[in-house]
């Protein structure tokens, strides 16, 4: 392997931004080429950030020898069909989250994996933001003690983005596929990733997708369409794990809620903290409870940096030839708790893990 690596960006919309601006900084990556269905928007990208090839085919981009990585920002749908078509044209791969729709999906991208002798690295940005690794630092350090419970919650009132993401055949699901997957996978890291044994959740369809609503802006697809909505509006869950500990999440894209809010807690046998929305850690030392509020620049979530440390990691990871530290393993698992979830709304019930295969089985 060269010590630059050529690396190709299929689906330039919304988040492809991040990955390009990260790529551009590393001194050891070369944007080389660029992929949209949409070529006029794939040509414009690669005029703006120098790259040499654009494409409307990711097939006829990963013929291409020359290139040796590609960071998928595509539509849900299509992210473990172009996985598995990189990895076996034998180029190494950064995923956009989630990793895919289904479990069955899931389990074949990891057989990809293994079979190519390639490197898939989960885009789980959350992970990469400098204040999740520095909480980690103190969790693989005992400061917490055993992490026993977590509670999580995105809620929107006003923020579903149209387009592919309400199309439930694109998308897999609304928030908790598009934004749920986000701190579930958090608390889950932080958690030390203990095996889960089962879910429990509900999903809702009430509100729709409020596109009446007048007045306020917000989040939109790159191609927005409010004419189609067929993922739910709310949804909750309660995960439990093998160590006994359990995750509490709640999430949505529409709800009658004052304002935005996100929150995300740990809670251990030695301290608390605080991830989202603010860095905050709660200990007791000398029978006296303390609030805790570690320095850094920024307590809240570092965007940018999440992306540059998710993006450097990938390039080292394929230099070095290193496992990443959200490897396909990790989205397999985070696919049998989605999907697990939605399995729960859909049935009414508890769903349970069977041991061996990762397949649900019923409660
Ligand atoms: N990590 C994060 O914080 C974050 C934030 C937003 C979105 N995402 C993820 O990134 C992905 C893209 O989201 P987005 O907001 O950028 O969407 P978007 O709609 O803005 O952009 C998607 C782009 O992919 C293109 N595309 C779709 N299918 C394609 C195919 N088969 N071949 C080539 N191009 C194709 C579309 O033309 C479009 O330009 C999704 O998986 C989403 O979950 C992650």
């Amino acid at each position: 392997m060269a010590t630059t690596l050529k690396v190709g960006v299929i689906g330039v919309g919304s988040i492809s931004e991040m990955h390009l601006k990260s790529y551009r900084n590393n001194p050891n990556s070369e944007l080389y080429a660029i992929c949209d269905m949409n070529l006029e928007r794939a040509k414009a990208v690669a005029s703006q950030y120098g790259a040499a090839k654009a494409y409307s085919s990711h097939e006829e981009m990963l013929a291409d020898p020359e290139l040796d990585a590609v960071s998928i920002c595509t539509w849900n749908s299509t992210h473990a069909p172009i996985s598995i078509a990189a990895l076996n044209a034998g180029k190494h791969v950064l995923v956009e989250k989630p990793l895919c729709m289904t479990v069955e999906e899931a389990l074949a991208v990891q057989q990809a994996v293994r079979s190519s002798g390639r490197i898939l690295q989960v885009g789980f940005v959350r992970r990469y933001d400098p204040n999740a690794q520095l909480l980690l630092r103190f969790a693989e350090q005992g400061e917490f003690g055993e992490l026993y419970y977590a509670k999580a919650s995105i809620l929107r009132r006003l923020g579903n983005p149209g387009g592919w993401f309400a199309d439930k055949s694109r998308s897999g699901g609304g928030p908790l596929i598009d934004i749920g997957v986000h701190v579930i996978d958090l608390c889950w890291y932080l958690m030390g990733r203990p095996k889960v044994v089962s879910v429990s959740g509900n999903a809702y369809h009430k509100l729709g997708n409020r596109s009446n609503v007048k007045g306020l802006s917000f989040y939109q697809a790159s191609d927005y369409d409010a004419s189609l909505n067929t993922v739910e509006d709310l949804a909750n869950a309660l995960i439990r794990f093998d160590n006994g500990a359990s995750l509490y999440v709640d999430v949505s894209f529409a709800l009658h809620i004052a304002q935005d809010e996100s929150s995300a807690r740990l809670f251990g046998t030695k301290g608390g903290f605080d991830v989202i929305p603010t860095l905050s850690i709660v200990t007791e030392k000398h029978d006296t409870i303390l609030n805790v509020t570690p320095q850094v620049d920024n307590g809240g979530f570092n965007f940018e940096a999440a992306f540059q440390a998710e993006v450097d990691h990938f390039v080292d990871c394929v230099l070095g030839g290193k496992e990443p530290i959200s490897p396909v393993e990790d989205g397999v698992e985070m696919m049998k708790i989605l999907c697990g979830i939605y399995e729960s709304a859909r049935e009414g019930r508890e769903i349970r893990f069977s041991e061996a295969d990762g397949k649900a089985e019923r409660a």
